[in-house]
């Protein structure tokens, strides 16, 4: 593989922090540029340790910044490829306010686009999510013929995305590929989400919010396998292909709170059903077999080693986590859980 510049947009954020750890400690042919707004998702101490590293620059910038603006930037940086992580992630606030997610996901996503279009980039790659082909019942698995079904606003922005994206390929041939990736735990997670919310509860002897039953299933994917699936569809896709990444591990929530419970030994009298999110989806589950078998990606770990390593991150990484749940984080938590 050639000399790789990349523009990674939302890299400040859960994966694409993660995704650039990766290249710049393995990939020493890469350079780095992260494009990010600093949302209230987005933290500079994430990637702390390269704030000085020779292949890598921050950027504090918007994806819906004017086209203009994002060229400049793949021309001054000599961009070849682009990597959008760049969102509004959590389905709870996509309920509560939806437009953001609109503004962010689907026109911030065309504005790259556009960009990448004209500057003809060798590869667009567009971070997207399970979440776009619905709700499954018990049986079955979302593959990549699985038509788009979207039930939340955020599913329904990231479907839209993926859609322009497409069209951009039909319309201008510009070369790009679709990742839909299942749910995501590990290191940097932010405490909206249900694994480490839940560890930051219990650490702090917090009721664990569990929406209606808690029997609803995710196939949870530990974050450095999908930044290594990523990975290898940027080195070997061929453009216009899609590819659903995920790690065969679904779970009922109410399992995986138990076992966190377990591992750091706190009790289930913690556990507190509140009120169901609307239109919960009520089960996800991927099959990655065309990723596995055309590009050769497997998982390095199973969910039981995956979460082990993540409580023991949060465990010995308590100032980040207190840092993060501090200020704003009180007043969200106060709106989403206080009534519920
Ligand atoms: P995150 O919310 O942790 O991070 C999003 C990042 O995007 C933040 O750094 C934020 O500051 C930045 N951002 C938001 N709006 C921006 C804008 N207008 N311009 C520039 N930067 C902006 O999200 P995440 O969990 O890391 O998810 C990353 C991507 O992966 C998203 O596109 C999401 O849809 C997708 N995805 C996530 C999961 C998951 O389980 N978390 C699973 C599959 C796919
Ligand atoms: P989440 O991490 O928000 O991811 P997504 O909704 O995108 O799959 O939620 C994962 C599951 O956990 C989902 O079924 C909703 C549930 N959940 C709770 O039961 N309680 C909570 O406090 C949160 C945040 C999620």
């Amino acid at each position: 593989m050639t000399m790789k510049n990349i523009l990674v947009t939302g890299g400040a954020g859960f994966i694409g922090s993660n995704f650039i750890r990766m290249v710049l400690t393995e990939h020493p042919d890469c350079f780095v540029v992260n494009l990010d707004k600093l949302t209230y998702a987005g933290n500079l101490e994430n990637l702390a340790e390269f704030h000085h590293h020779d292949r890598y620059q921050f950027v504090h910038g918007d994806i819906c910044d004017s086209p203009l603006a994002v060229k400049f930037l793949l021309d001054q940086c000599q961009i070849d490829t682009i990597v959008n992580f760049a969102a509004e992630s959590h389905v709870d606030r996509s309920i509560t306010g939806p437009k953001i997610f609109i503004e962010t996901n689907v026109a911030g996503t065309l504005n790259l686009l556009e960009a990448a279009r004209d500057k003809k980039v060798d590869r667009f790659l567009q971070v997207s999510t399970d979440e776009v082909y619905g709700s499954l019942g018990s049986e079955g698995k979302f593959t990549e013929q699985t038509p788009l079904s979207p039930n939340s606003p955020y599913s329904a922005s990231k479907a839209a995305a993926d859609h322009l994206v497409r069209a951009f390929g039909h319309t201008w041939g510009l070369k790009y590929n679709i990742t839909r990736c299942s749910n995501n735990y590990g290191p940097y997670q932010f405490p909206e989400k249900l694994i480490p919310l839940m560890i930051h509860n219990a650490l702090h002897d917090k009721e664990l919010p569990v929406y209606g039953d808690g029997m609803q299933v995710r196939d949870w994917l530990y974050v450095y396998d999908h930044c290594t699936a990523i990975w290898c569809v940027l080195d070997q896709a061929p453009p216009g292909e899609i590819y659903n990444i995920g790690g065969c591990n679904e779970k009922a929530n109410l399992d995986v709170i138990n076992l966190i419970l377990g591992r750091v030994g706190k009790p289930t009298t913690l556990i507190r059903h509140v009120k169901d999110r609307p239109g919960h989806d009520r089960r996800y589950a991927i099959d990655a077999g065309k990723i596995m078998r055309q590009l050769g990606w497997k998982p390095s770990v199973t969910f039981e080693q995956g979460i082990a390593r993540t409580i023991d991150w949060y465990l010995s990484n308590g100032k980040w986590l207190a840092n993060v749940a501090s200020g704003q984080y009180q007043q969200y938590y106060e709106k989403m859980y206080g009534n519920r």
